[in-house]
């Protein structure tokens, strides 16, 4: 793969919020950010001035969550900050065989989803975040005890993401089929799959690197709170 094919996972937020999810978005000025409910992500540009910082400021409201994903543009002093965490950005392989055995996840399932997400706490997950893309589930007995979906989409890239789970049943392979899935249907429409995760998560990341997910980068993924 060339470099240049890579370069919309240096704003993979930005880029799927002027595309794929432009629908998903508001804006102000250069500032966009998701609808709420969806994701709590903000798109700035590369070198942000004072007046851009205010309109996010002010799309978002005061004393509001600014989470800037892994972009790496530092707030005005009065931003306070709210969390810092280093991750790893990876890039899975350009093709998966399909997997039986796991179902796709609806409106209908959100209650299930944000209660495994609760349980499992695979990153942040809300009633709206399944619009992203697509969402699996594998049920045992009924009940859903694991899932997967797609979230961020800069052009030619799906980010797999809420790979999750529940305790009980970890270890039987649920997560290395899910993610096997949403790589063969991210491939099947000539995408590549990439992913992120906090690099002290060493059990899931040992899950992608067998899956065939190398790290192209660390991340630092930070927010803050509006002034
Ligand atoms: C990370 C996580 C999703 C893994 O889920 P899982 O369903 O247990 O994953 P898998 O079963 O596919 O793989 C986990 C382990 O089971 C092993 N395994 C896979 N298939 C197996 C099978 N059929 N029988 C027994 N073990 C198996 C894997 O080799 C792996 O081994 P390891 O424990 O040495 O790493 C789960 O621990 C979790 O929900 N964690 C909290 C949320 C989280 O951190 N998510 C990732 C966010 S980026």
């Amino acid at each position: 793969m060339v470099d240049r094919d890579a370069a919309a996972l240096d704003d993979p937020v930005g880029e799927s919020l002027r595309g794929h999810h432009r629908h998903l978005a508001r804006r102000l000025g250069q500032v966009a950010v998701y609808l709420p409910q969806v994701a709590t992500f903000a798109a700035v540009s590369a070198d942000p001035d004072p007046a851009e910082w205010a309109d996010l400021a002010r799309l978002l409201g005061r004393g509001e969550l600014a989470d800037l994903f892994s972009h790496p543009a530092i707030p005005p002093a009065d931003w306070e900050p709210v969390f810092t965490l280093d991750g790893v950005q990876m890039i899975g392989p350009a093709d998966a065989e399909p997997v039986p055995g796991v179902v796709e996840l609806g409106a209908d399932d959100v209650p299930e989803m944000l209660e495994l997400a609760a349980r499992t706490q695979p990153g942040p997950f809300w009633p709206r975040t399944h619009e992203l893309g697509t969402y699996l589930g594998i049920r045992e007995n009924g009940t859903l005890v694991a899932m997967a979906g797609e979230r961020l989409r800069p052009p030619g890239w799906t980010e797999i993401s809420a790979v999750c789970t529940a305790p009980e049943v970890r270890g039987r392979g649920h997560a290395t089929r899910l993610v096997r899935a949403l790589a063969a249907r991210i491939a099947a429409r000539g995408e590549r799959p990439f992913l992120h995760v906090a690099a002290a998560n060493v059990g899931a990341i040992a899950v992608y690197e067998r899956l065939g997910f190398r790290v192209r980068k660390r991340v630092t993924f930070r927010g803050f709170r509006t002034p």
